[in-house]
Formats: structure tokens, sequence, C-alpha cells
């Protein structure tokens, strides 16, 4: 006599029901690795240690290599009392806004000239606003110990 109609629906519907259950189990995911850091989420991680910025004054450093063709260079001095910068107070814009010196051979020492791509208008040195805030994209440098190791890798 073959089953009941109500009783291999009830058995499909339980594994319908049942094995998705099992699945998700297996990929849970351990709480030390949801995340880069390689402990709990639940731990209350050290603070930090303080970075210092080194880097001498304008002037009298070396400019760093690039890492990638294309990538915005990296600031060699010190930027201490330079920031916050807003708006309207740059100092940033009074060394580097100088149109006339693109292209021009610089001897060292001398301010390195924003490149075309950051002016509305080279001729006139008229800075594209969308720029204005220098440090989003140009940062100083420190040495540290890297809380997360980095993969990058510089193309050749
Ligand atoms: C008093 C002038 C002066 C001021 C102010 C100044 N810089 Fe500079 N900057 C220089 C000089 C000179 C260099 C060349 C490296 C050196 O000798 O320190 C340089 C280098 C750089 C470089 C490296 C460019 C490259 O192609 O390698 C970046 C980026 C930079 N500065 C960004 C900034 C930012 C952002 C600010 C504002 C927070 C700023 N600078 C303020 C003079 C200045
Ligand atoms: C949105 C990101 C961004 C912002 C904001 C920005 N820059 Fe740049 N900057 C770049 C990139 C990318 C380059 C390198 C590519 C290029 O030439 O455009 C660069 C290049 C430079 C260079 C090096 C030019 C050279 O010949 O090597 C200087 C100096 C510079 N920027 C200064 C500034 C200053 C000063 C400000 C603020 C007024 C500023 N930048 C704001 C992305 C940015």
């Amino acid at each position: 006599m073959s089953k009941p109609a109500w009783k291999t629906l009830s058995v499909v519907l339980a594994m319908a029901v049942s094995l998705p259950a099992f699945a998700v189990q297996d990929q849970a995911i351990p709480d030390d690795s949801l995340g880069l850091s390689k402990t709990s989420v639940y731990d209350i991680p050290d603070a930090p240690v303080m970075a210092e910025y080194g880097g001498g004054d304008p002037g009298s450093n070396k400019r760093i290599a690039k890492s990638y063709y294309s990538a915005p260079p990296m600031i060699p001095h010190t930027i201490k009392d330079m920031v916050p910068i807003t708006r309207d107070t740059n100092l940033c814009r009074d060394c580097h806004v100088l149109p006339d010196l693109i292209g021009q051979k610089l001897s060292p020492g001398m301010p390195i000239p924003s490149p075309a791509s950051h002016y509305v208008d080279v001729k006139k040195g008229e800075l594209y606003m969308g720029r204005w805030n220098c440090i989003q994209c140009h940062r100083p440098q420190a040495k540290v110990d890297l809380l997360v190791k980095s993969t990058f890798r510089k193309a050749k």
C-alpha cells in the first residue's frame, strides 16, 4: 500500500525546513574571523600607539617614491602648524599653488607645484575647490607597527 499524500508532503516539508538550517550552521563564521583583526569582535582592543609624524620643515626633505603611477604623492615635510585646513584658510596653497613652476626644473628645497589637474584655470592659478582639502589625498608619514599587515605590492 502506498503512503498517503499528506505523509509524503510532511517529509518533504521537514527536509525543506531543516536542510538550510544545517547549511547555515556549517558556514557560521567564528568571532575572530569576522574582521581583519585576528581577535574576537567582542574583545576591547588596546588603544593604538600614537603616531609620531616625521618630516622636517618644508624645503629640507627628500621626495618620497610613489607607490604606483598616479598615486597622490605623500607629504615628506611636517604639516604641524598647517592644520586644520579649512576652505578659506589653507597654508598648503601658499607654497603649492604655483602654476608658473609647472614643467620647470626644480632645485632642491623648492616647493613642488600642484599639477594641472588641481586647477580650474591653470594660467590664473585658480585652484579647483573640489580639492581644497589637500590632506584628503596627501598624507604625512610616520614609522609605525602596522595593526594589520598590508599585502600591497608595488607593480613591476
Ligand atoms: C613653506 C612652504 C610649504 C608649505 C606651507 C607646504 N609645503 Fe608641501 N612642500 C614644500 C616643499 C619645499 C616640498 C619639497 C620637499 C621638501 O623639501 O620638504 C614639499 C613637498 C610636498 C609634497 C610632495 C610632492 C611630491 O611630488 O613629492 C606634497 C604632497 C606636499 N608638499 C603637500 C603639502 C600639503 C598638503 C601642505 C599643507 C598641509 C603643504 N605641502 C604645505 C613646501 C611647502
Ligand atoms: C582628490 C585627491 C587630491 C586632493 C584633494 C589633492 N590632490 Fe594633489 N595630487 C593628487 C594626485 C592623484 C596627484 C598625482 C597625480 C596628478 O598629477 O594629478 C597629486 C599631485 C600633487 C602634487 C605633486 C605634483 C608633482 O609634479 O609631482 C602636489 C604638490 C600636490 N598634488 C599638491 C596638492 C595640494 C597643495 C592640494 C590641496 C590644495 C592637493 N594636492 C589636493 C590628488 C589630490
